[in-house]
């Protein structure tokens, strides 16, 4: 039994081993093709100068039978050095062959990408029948004209209201489902899609298209791109009264004029329009509505899409200032009348004690001075 398990782990063992050998000569294998390809990039840029890459072996000693380039699988080149023509070799893959003592034919790929920034790029509805009603789903196109490679494509879509800019969403040009364009390397015009929920916050917003070609890091820096003008989102959408402006009540003071504004927002301009039966009320400018009586009074905002209605309810309210001030005087009047009675039985009481107690003789002079003195200290007296 313990033998048995011995040998079984012993073959596990092997198999191990086996499995991390091939895995280094696999590894090793494809390190060993001991070609050098210099530069082992090449993005050019259409009808630009242009460069040579050249193809040798690693070791000037090794022991090469035979190395050239394939640019096309079916054509060669006798020569380790090739210069791509830059205005017309965009479909190539060229590879470096070799032909090694003790290892037989290797290749190299060069990795090669000949480009064109877009001659232009546009923007506008994919067609006629998009909607522009709030709700509705607007289609917008980017044409981007006379691009290579395509697929290395990237389309930014961007929406700008005054200095803010929000980024919609980003495509690569080879995702079927929002960009077409023909597949192949050479420049081709290539048209991609974006769909927008409509809403009224978008009208007058500019939607941008920008076209970068991604050609990874050793490519330009940074990529080339190119924008579209801006397109400016014209948005229909339902006329909104704004109630902030216009309460549902209204009070009015008997005698005084009040202004109704109605004011609301749409696209088209709404029509604005008041419906009352006052024979007082008149329209004012801009919608509004100037008011002296009470009643009701219909403000409607229409445009094609539809209608909006706000009712306001004018209550007259009594003017009570001029009333309270009657009041307050009356008030004054009134305890002046009660002040004056009370003071003026007083007076006569005083004057009949002092008849009855003083001597007669004196009583003209005596009341003189009484009468004086009261008649300076509250001429009030003289009024009742
Ligand atoms: C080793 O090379 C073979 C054929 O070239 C391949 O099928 C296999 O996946 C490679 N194994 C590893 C571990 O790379
Ligand atoms: C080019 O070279 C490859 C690799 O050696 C070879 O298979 C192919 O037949 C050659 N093609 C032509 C057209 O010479
Ligand atoms: C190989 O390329 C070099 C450089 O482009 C050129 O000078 C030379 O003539 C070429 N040789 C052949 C045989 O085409
Ligand atoms: C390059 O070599 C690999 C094996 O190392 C081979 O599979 C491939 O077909 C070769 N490429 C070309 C273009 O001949
Ligand atoms: C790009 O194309 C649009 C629409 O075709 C055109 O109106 C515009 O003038 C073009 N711009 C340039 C720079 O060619
Ligand atoms: C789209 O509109 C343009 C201009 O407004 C017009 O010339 C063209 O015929 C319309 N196309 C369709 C399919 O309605
Ligand atoms: C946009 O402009 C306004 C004033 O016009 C300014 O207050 C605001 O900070 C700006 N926002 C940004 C993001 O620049
Ligand atoms: C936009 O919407 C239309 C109609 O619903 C749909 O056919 C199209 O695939 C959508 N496009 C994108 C880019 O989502
Ligand atoms: C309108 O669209 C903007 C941007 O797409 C969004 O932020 C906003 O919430 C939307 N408003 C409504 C009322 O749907
Ligand atoms: C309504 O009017 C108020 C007060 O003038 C204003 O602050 C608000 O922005 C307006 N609302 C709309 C939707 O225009
Ligand atoms: C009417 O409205 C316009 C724009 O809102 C404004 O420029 C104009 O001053 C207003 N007129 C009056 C008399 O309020
Ligand atoms: C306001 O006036 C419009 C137009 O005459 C009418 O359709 C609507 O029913 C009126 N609304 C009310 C609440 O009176």
């Amino acid at each position: 039994m313990e033998d048995f398990s011995c040998l079984r782990l012993l073959s596990v063992l092997f198999v191990l081993e086996l499995l991390s050998l091939s895995n280094g000569t696999n590894s090793s294998a494809e390190q060993e093709c001991p070609i050098e390809i210099q530069p082992d990039t090449m993005v050019l840029e259409y009808q630009s100068r242009g460069q040579a890459a050249v193809c040798k072996p690693r070791n000037a000693d090794s022991n090469v039978k035979e190395i050239f380039w394939q640019i096309q699988p079916d054509r060669n080149i006798s020569n380790k050095s090739w210069k791509p023509d830059v205005s017309k070799d965009w479909d190539l893959s060229p590879v470096c062959h070799g032909y090694f003592d003790g290892i037989g034919w290797c290749n190299k790929t060069l990795l090669y990408i000949l480009y064109k920034p877009p001659e232009n790029v546009s923007i506008d509805t994919k067609d006629n029948s998009t909607s522009t009603v709030e709700g509705g789903v607007m289609e917008l196109k980017c044409s981007i004209k006379d691009v290579a490679p395509a697929e290395n494509l990237k389309v930014h879509w961007t929406w700008q209201k005054g200095n803010e800019t929000v980024e919609l969403g980003s495509v690569g040009a080879n995702n079927a489902s929002s960009c077409s364009f023909t597949k192949k390397r050479s420049p081709v015009n290539v048209e991609c899609y974006i769909n927008i929920t409509l809403n009224r916050t978008h009208h007058g917003t500019e939607v941008r298209c920008e076209a970068e070609l991604d050609l990874g890091p050793k490519g330009p820096q940074p990529p080339p791109s190119a924008n579209s003008y801006s397109f400016i989102l014209n948005v229909s959408y339902k006329p909104k009264i704004n109630t902030t402006k216009l309460p549902k009540s209204v009070p009015v003071i008997r005698g005084y004029k009040e202004e109704l504004v109605c004011e609301a927002d749409g696209n088209p301009p709404p029509k604005i329009q008041w419906h009352y039966s006052s024979r007082t009320a008149f329209l004012g400018s801009n919608g509004t509505l100037i008011v002296n009586e009470e009643g009701t009074y219909n403000c409607t905002a229409e445009n094609y899409l539809s209608r909006d209605t706000h009712v306001v309810q004018v209550e007259l309210k009594e003017d009570y200032l001029p009333l309270l001030a009657g009041f307050v005087a009356l008030t004054v009047v009134g305890i002046s009348v009660i002040f004056v009675t009370i003071y003026s039985i007083y007076y006569k009481n005083t004057k009949m004690r002092r008849y009855s107690l003083k001597n007669p003789k004196l009583s003209t002079l005596n009341g003189n001075v009484a009468h004086n003195t009261w008649d300076i200290q509250l001429p009030v007296t003289k009024l009742s």
